[in-house]
């Protein structure tokens, strides 16, 4: 079948847009009407591994750093994460009872591949999120767990980020539940917040217009700085690298309790801040960062709940509303305000969206 824009300006736009129902088609393969989570073929045994590593490039890798607090909060397993090139370069030991997950929108990244291979015969299972499931990745894995997101043409990896992290999170809480570290009641409120995602994401979507006029502010500034706690800090990480890959802008993502350590430096009018920051636990701590960053006359763009804002909200450059949402599931809502002001900023400099400069879709080669 042939793939068009479906009267988007861009792929990216388009793949963004499909979000809702992408996630939904992720969620409908690996939920049973019964609220139970079913993986295909012969599944993973959570009760035989101690430990979990998980391995990726680029945008899956974010994924993986994503689902690490999951992992470690909802199903108290350990969880190591490395880039591929890294990883298969430092030959770590890999104890018999692990578990290696690879994370791959292509699942042909010739790092994460090779990383693949060096886990064979070491780790207890291999298992592959792909996006395409004849890949290598997931032929030379013991379980291929699909995404479903569809063909993604957009280099900059968008929706399938956030059904890499839809599977994710299944598969924590089917740990969780296996090793029978969670009631049978959170895992139930677990599983009616995912079935309410698709309608989230949907809302966060309407925010469009509002990102796109933060981005023209965002289009004049050489630097900015995305910052985040908790699960928030990985999909700040992710929203620096959409930035730079599509607008050429410096960005960096950093957590926000290391905003002291360095970054704080760079802090003056001229330099555009993302707080990432739903209400939850951590908000009060994020909003203190916040706070040290405007009184260097730092220009904000606060991505909050509805309280959130209310609480925190003034004297910010820009406010962007999302949503309220179950706290496990911020990480795939707030992706979406990361991947619309990269591109909204992008398009307000006129650069090649879809096939930004230097960028290959697919790393093939070392
Ligand atoms: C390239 C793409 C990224 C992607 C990364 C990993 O750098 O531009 O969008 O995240 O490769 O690709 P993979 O196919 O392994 O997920």
């Amino acid at each position: 079948t042939r793939i068009d824009k479906a009267g988007h300006k861009h792929f990216m736009a388009k793949e963004i847009a499909e979000q809702p129902g992408v996630i939904g088609a992720a969620l409908g393969h690996y939920l049973t009407p019964e609220g139970e989570i079913s993986l295909p073929g012969k599944g993973i045994d959570f009760t035989n591994i101690d430990r979990i590593t998980m391995v990726a490039c680029g945008t899956a890798f974010y994924a993986c750093l994503t689902a690490k607090y999951w992992f470690e909060q909802i199903a108290r397993i350990p969880v190591e994460v490395d880039v591929a090139s890294e990883f298969r370069y430092r030959e770590p030991p890999v104890p018999d009872r692990t578990l290696a997950i690879f994370v791959s929108q292509s699942g042909e990244t010739a790092d994460t591949l090779a990383a693949l291979r060096y886990c064979e015969g070491r780790a207890r299972t291999i298992a592959a999120v792909v996006n395409v499931p004849e890949s290598s990745i997931a032929r030379e894995s013991d379980l291929a767990l699909p995404i479903h997101a569809g063909v993604e043409v957009g280099v900059a990896s968008t929706k399938a980020f956030t059904c890499q992290l839809s599977v994710l999170f299944m598969l924590a809480l089917k740990a969780a539940r296996d090793r029978g570290e969670i009631s049978t009641e959170a895992f139930a409120d677990h599983i009616s917040a995912l079935r309410g995602l698709p309608a989230v994401i949907s809302n966060a979507l309407e925010q469009n217009d509002a990102l796109r006029e933060a981005s023209r502010k965002l289009a004049a500034a050489r630097d900015v700085l995305f910052l985040g706690r908790g699960p928030m800090y990985p999909l700040a990480l992710e929203g620096a690298l959409k930035l730079k890959e599509i607008s050429y802008i410096h960005a960096e993502g950093y957590a926000s309790g290391e905003l002291k350590h360095g970054p704080i430096a760079l802090i003056d009018e001229n330099v555009p801040v993302v707080v990432m920051a739903p209400r939850d636990a951590l908000f009060d701590k994020t909003v203190s960062n916040m706070q040290e960053v405007m009184a260097r006359k730092g220009k904000v763009v606060l991505i909050s709940d509805q309280t959130g804002l209310a609480e925190a909200g003034e004297g910010v450059w820009a406010q962007i509303e999302m949503p309220h949402c179950a706290d496990a599931l911020t990480p795939i809502l707030y992706a979406i305000p990361a991947q619309l002001l990269a591109y909204h900023t992008a398009v307000a400099k006129g650069t090649d969206v879809d096939q930004p400069r230097n960028l290959a879709k697919s790393v093939t080669v070392e």
